[in-house]
């Protein structure tokens, strides 16, 4: 099916070619695809340089903010490609398909880290949901799961719902009704990342009304956190975004 790209004002101060699907925002495209776009935001480091994507260790879970200044998401350079198209299916029956890995191996991922069973997510305090290394045991991952002691699956240690990253955070065990959402990531060729929108049905809505208390804390009140986050956003390591990261 052809289809035609439209000019869309975004914010008032540019213009983009959208697909027809995309229109609406939040999206239901004719292949199924459910997606939202939000504004296109680079990966900085620490220090507010551009984050490059051959800069990132193996396995190390990091963590950045977006599409809102408050909604944190993890990246994780895979130790080998992601799959790719895979089909996933949202709580609502849903259908979508999630392209896979960015960069030159193709195994660079990000989520929004909001479990979308009891809305856990990475936070300052304590953290209950992250990556897990290759080899990494969890009590997420019985005897009869191939995640077995294997690792190389993110975990919510609060009722212990298993996600793959290599095929778009699809549910491998536990309550979780749904994926992660998808944080969707542009490589460029001077190996800078770009995150451009959200792919699956996200959580935001649930996370913002049920932690008011938390995000006056950590991010001065629900009105700053709910700020869509501009231009950059800074990437720094799970264990320097949190003060504690618990696993089961
Ligand atoms: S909140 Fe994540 S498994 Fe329950």
């Amino acid at each position: 099916m052809q289809r035609r790209d439209f000019l869309k004002v975004v914010g008032g101060v540019g213009v983009v070619a959208v697909a027809p699907s995309l229109i609406e925002g939040r999206l239901y495209a004719e292949d199924g695809t459910l997606y939202t776009s939000y504004k296109k935001v680079q990966l900085t480091d620490a220090e507010g340089k551009p984050l490059l994507a051959s800069q990132l260790d193996k396995e190390v879970n990091y963590v950045f903010n977006y599409p809102y200044a408050g909604t944190s998401c993890m990246l994780i350079a895979l130790p080998h490609p992601t799959e790719k198209n895979v089909k996933l299916t949202s709580e609502d029956g849903v259908q979508y398909i999630w392209k896979g890995g960015v960069g030159k191996e193709r195994n660079i991922v990000a989520f929004s880290s909001i479990c979308p069973h009891q809305l856990t997510h990475i936070n300052k305090s304590d953290t209950f949901i992250s990556y897990l290394k290759t080899g990494g045991k969890t009590m997420g991952c019985t005897k009869s799961m191939p995640c077995h002691d294997k690792g190389e699956v993110i975990v919510c240690g609060s009722h212990l719902s298993v996600y793959d990253p290599k095929k778009g955070a699809k549910v491998l065990g536990g309550p979780a009704p749904q994926p992660l959402a998808s944080i969707v990531l542009e490589h460029h060729n001077d190996d800078t990342l770009w995150a451009v929108g959200v792919l699956g049905a996200d959580k935001f809505h649930e996370f913002f009304r049920a932690f008011k208390p938390e995000l006056k804390e950590q991010y001065g009140g629900k009105r700053k956190a709910k700020k869509l986050v501009k231009d950059k956003a800074q990437t720094v390591t799970l264990a320097e975004f949190t003060k504690d990261i618990i696993r089961y």
